[in-house]
């Protein structure tokens, strides 16, 4: 049995074919105050609670409709009086669907920057476009012959029916993507869409939620006992906070000592949930354990799959020691639950075994505690504002499950880690005192055990390299390295070698995601 949140009667369908960005499509209509839901075109099939929806948006994706087989929804959805708006590929449908013509073109597909020109006045359109405006677009194919009963209300250059509508239906198609930054005010489109069109209300906010699942929680878990790995990461402790304000000390909080945590993070985090939050916290050092099956084990694939079954393995003991746990508390969140409904079904090829302390065994036989499934990280630290989480844990960047253990190249040794440790220490306190710990995504340094010559002094040194890493990305799936000044350099490599012994070169970086990934391992 899932946690259901069903959180709001009022909402936003949209439909993936695939595209990269649906996600921010999702978004956008959620910060302009209106609940959205993201369904794959087979779900769409199935689907029957059309009472709350109030208009559905069906995003681009990498099919074409000028293919003999390709992704459609019911035609049924045209005849429910519910607006629909179409963007790239959902524009194309929507055309194919009413009898437009839509053609692969070199000449006129767009990527990139193009430019909008009004042809006609249209709700879609109000505050968005006055005579001219920038837009981003992606997309080999055009529609060529306007469907019927449409009318052309903006074109560019290359593709003359770039926006188009059927304002008897509602029915309202847009090839560029509003969704992304790079559209110039973009959410004015769903803004219009949303408050003109489908006329919804904005009731939707995340702190408004918070009161709801915790009622959610404790009419499902009623007097029964919930377990819960605690990392100190904001998805583990939003959802402990959360299940804690539900049912106290019903709740019992595991956290798993690896050895493998960031310079004093674990007694921090423990001391904080015990102390300030006041909850059932239990402890287990397993460092050694930890050290000792890693021993001479340098595979990358290998530390992460020693480490994840592990985790796993202490996890299960001591929960045994626990009587009448009936459910499992996880910090699922929303990008995770669409990650595993691919629009086309596809796996993409295995880059890394990832794995985090929510990732735990379905044969534990519990039932799942999921209060964040429908929230995006964002979304998940006004939450933790909300409940009080301090900032150093609500706004901490990410971080891999695996540990430092993925962060040191080659053999993990308690001595590397120690020298890790304190790198790392030194590199994000000068963020945080420079603010730039918040401009970063993501920040570390790692451990390469390499030795190179040098001096320091007069006397020849012949020690590790440490790699710093940066990188800015809005969720991780891309990423670039960060731009430090060349004096924030200079200083964070003096004072990494002054300061730790075993090091005596720093290097910084400079590749993005793709072609590296974020971790080095
Ligand atoms: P990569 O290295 O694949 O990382 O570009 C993308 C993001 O995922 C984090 N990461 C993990 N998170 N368990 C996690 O919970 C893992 O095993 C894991 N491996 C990588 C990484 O830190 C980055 O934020």
């Amino acid at each position: 049995m899932q946690f259901q949140n069903n959180i709001v009667k009022d909402k936003i369908l949209i439909v993936d074919f695939g595209s990269q960005v649906t996600k921010l499509i999702a978004r956008r209509v959620r910060e302009l105050g209106v609940y959205s839901e993201i369904i794959t075109p087979n779900a769409l099939i199935k689907f029957k609670e059309y009472t709350s929806v109030k208009g559905l948006i069906l995003s681009g994706g990498p099919s074409t409709v000028t293919a003999k087989k390709f992704q459609s929804v019911p035609k049924e959805i045209f005849q429910k009086k519910i607006p629909i708006l179409g963007i790239c590929y959902g524009l194309q449908l929507i055309a194919k669907i009413f009898g437009g013509k839509i053609k692969p073109s070199k000449k006129r597909r767009e990527f990139g920057r193009a430019f909008l020109f009004k042809r006609k006045k249209s709700i879609i359109i109000k505050n968005f476009l006055e005579t001219k405006k920038s837009v981003w677009m992606s997309h080999e194919d055009a529609v060529v012959k306007l469907p019927r009963n449409f009318k052309v209300i903006a074109s560019t250059k290359n593709s003359k029916l770039t926006i188009i509508e059927n304002t008897k239906n509602k029915i309202y198609g847009v090839q560029f993507h509003p969704e992304v930054t790079h559209t110039e005010n973009g959410k004015q489109i769903f803004r219009n869409f949303l408050f003109s069109i489908c006329k919804i209300k904005r009731v939707w906010s995340v702190s408004s939620q918070k009161k709801i699942l915790i009622k959610q929680i404790k009419n499902l878990v009623k007097k029964d006992k919930v377990i819960c790995a605690l990392s100190g990461g904001v998805d583990s402790s939003v959802t402990a906070l959360l299940i804690n304000k539900a049912i106290k000390k019903n709740l019992i909080c595991i956290m798993v000592d690896t050895g493998l945590m960031r310079k004093n993070e674990f007694k921090y985090t423990y001391q904080l949930f015990k102390k300030k939050y006041n909850l059932n916290v239990k402890l287990i050092n397993a460092s050694k354990l930890f050290f000792k099956t890693l021993k001479n084990v340098s595979n990358p694939e290998k530390k992460r799959k020693i480490i994840g079954n592990l985790f796993i393995k202490v996890f299960e003991k001591e929960s045994k020691k626990h009587k009448n746990i009936k459910f499992l508390g996880q910090g699922t969140l929303y990008p995770d639950i669409i990650e595993s409904k691919s629009s086309t079904g596809s796996k993409t090829s295995k880059i890394k075994s990832h794995h985090n302390v929510g990732g735990l065994p379905k044969k534990m036989n519990l039932k799942l505690v999921e209060p964040l499934k429908d929230f995006f990280k964002d979304e998940v630290r006004i939450l933790g504002k909300s409940l009080g989480l301090v900032e150093t844990i609500n706004f901490k960047h990410p971080f891999p499950g695996p540990g430092l253990a993925i962060r040191i190249i080659g053999n993990i040794t308690q001595e590397r880690v120690k020298i890790l440790q304190e790198a790392d220490h030194i590199f994000i306190n000068e963020l945080i005192k420079k603010n730039l710990y918040n401009k970063i995504w993501q920040a570390y340094a790692a451990l390469l055990p390499i030795k190179t010559v040098g001096v320091m002094g007069d006397t020849r040194t012949y020690e590790h390299i440490c790699l710093l890493r940066a990188v800015t990305s809005e969720d991780g799936m891309s990423a670039d390295y960060f731009s430090f000044p060349k004096t924030f350099l200079d200083s964070i490599s003096n004072k990494i070698i002054n300061n730790v012994k075993g090091i005596n070169r720093v290097v910084y970086d400079i590749t993005s995601k793709p072609p590296s990934t974020i971790e080095l391992e």
